[in-house]
């Protein structure tokens, strides 16, 4: 099986779709794979050790070991994730968010969040800046329901606090030639030049808390892996600029509700999103793709194939923290005993469960969000 070519892979800044095969995309990234002991480390800061770290959501990293290390040499770290907003969040863009409060807790540091509007904005023909900036606030809603803190959480929108960002951008800029950006991200010249100049205002964060701070400040970024890009041509330039390589960990993208590929917002029956009523996010659960066989007899002979169920993947990425009860699922499953309707219905309740939680601390995040944006360096 492991033989079949993948359909169609396709993994870049703005467009990911097809079979994802990590192990490729490793070679093709140059990037490090993961390890016990990297997990472990963080584990043993956290104080426990975080289901995706147990799951093999981070499959790989660079530098990751370097940045713990500084931290155990007692010196401060920092963390940079961000969002492209062009819609409603779902559940696919939390696990990098949750995962960070986790750092962020583990290695008391601070995360600059970006909101790249003036990105989607450049990248996309069905959105206004003005609707992609507003979309910025709504995300960041979803920011801080993830239970970050707000005195080490710095949110901003490219667009409106550019007066951050600017100089810092353009000295990356400086040290950024067309020639790499257009081999790297495959611009044309029909592309227009905001999305040309776009990639230096992703890179500078990775050095924003050094300049703010005056100091040399070890940044980690954990996103998805298609961001990959970016960090590796700031990694080119870092250190002429007098700065630290940026480090990051790589988290695989959860599976949507249809076959193949990731939760994605272009296709909003598949995807649940943290807006959706819980009721209809239950309902989309129920239409769900499983590892399923045709029929009932089969499954009660062959059994379910949870190894290519998206049922089965929100369990494992999201929602069965207990490895116990985890395990026991896959071997009832396996052996016929439970069916597909069993675990779709247990899901949707858990799905409900959370987005009703998520929902009200996404509401209480309005009257706190100010305290989260960017402030000017005092
Ligand atoms: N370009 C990213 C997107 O479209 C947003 C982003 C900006 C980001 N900075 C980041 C994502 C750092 C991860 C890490 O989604």
């Amino acid at each position: 099986m492991t033989d079949e070519p993948k359909k169609n892979m396709e993994v870049t800044p703005w467009k990911v779709s097809g079979d994802i095969d990590y192990d490729k995309l490793m070679v093709q990234f140059g990037v490090q794979s993961m390890n016990d002991e990297i997990a472990d480390k963080l584990a043993k800061h956290a104080g426990f050790k975080h289901l995706q770290l147990r799951r093999g959501v981070y499959l790989s990293h660079r530098d990751t070991d370097w940045w713990i290390k500084e931290y155990e040499k007692g010196n401060k770290v920092g963390l940079y994730t961000g969002r492209g907003p062009s819609g409603h969040v779902h559940l696919g863009h939390l696990l990098p968010w949750f995962f960070c409060k986790y750092l962020q807790d583990a290695f008391d540091a601070d995360l600059y969040f970006q909101m790249t509007d003036d990105e989607k904005f450049l990248h996309r023909d069905d959105l206004t800046l003005e609707a992609a900036v507003a979309l910025t606030y709504e995300n960041a809603l979803d920011v801080i329901a993830c239970g970050l803190d707000p005195e080490k959480t710095h949110i901003f929108s490219d667009a409106d606090h550019i007066q951050h960002l600017y100089k810092l951008g353009l000295k990356v800029a400086k040290r950024t030639t067309f020639s790499t950006v257009r081999a790297v991200f495959g611009f044309k010249n029909s592309d227009n030049i905001g999305a040309i100049w776009h990639p230096a205002l992703q890179m500078m964060v990775c050095f924003l808390q050094s300049e703010r701070e005056g100091k040399n400040i070890p940044c980690l970024i954990p996103a998805a892996i298609d961001q990959d890009p970016y960090w590796r041509i700031t990694r080119d330039i870092a250190e002429k600029m007098g700065y630290y390589k940026p480090a990051q960990i790589h988290a695989k993208f959860l599976p949507g509700l249809a076959e193949g590929g990731k939760m994605s917002a272009s296709q909003p029956d598949t995807a649940i999103f943290t807006t959706d009523p819980p009721k209809e996010a239950g309902k989309k659960v129920m239409r769900a793709y499983t590892g399923g066989r045709d029929t009932v007899e089969e499954q009660r002979k062959l059994g379910g194939r949870p190894e290519v169920c998206n049922v089965y993947a929100y369990y494992y990425f999201l929602f069965e923290d207990d490895d116990q009860r985890l395990v026991e699922r896959e071997v009832s499953c396996k052996s016929g005993e439970i069916l597909c309707g069993h675990c779709k219905t247990d899901l949707a309740v858990r799905i409900e469960v959370f987005l009703t939680d998520f929902q009200e601390k996404r509401e209480a995040a309005r009257e706190v969000l100010d305290q989260f944006i960017i402030k000017p360096v005092e």
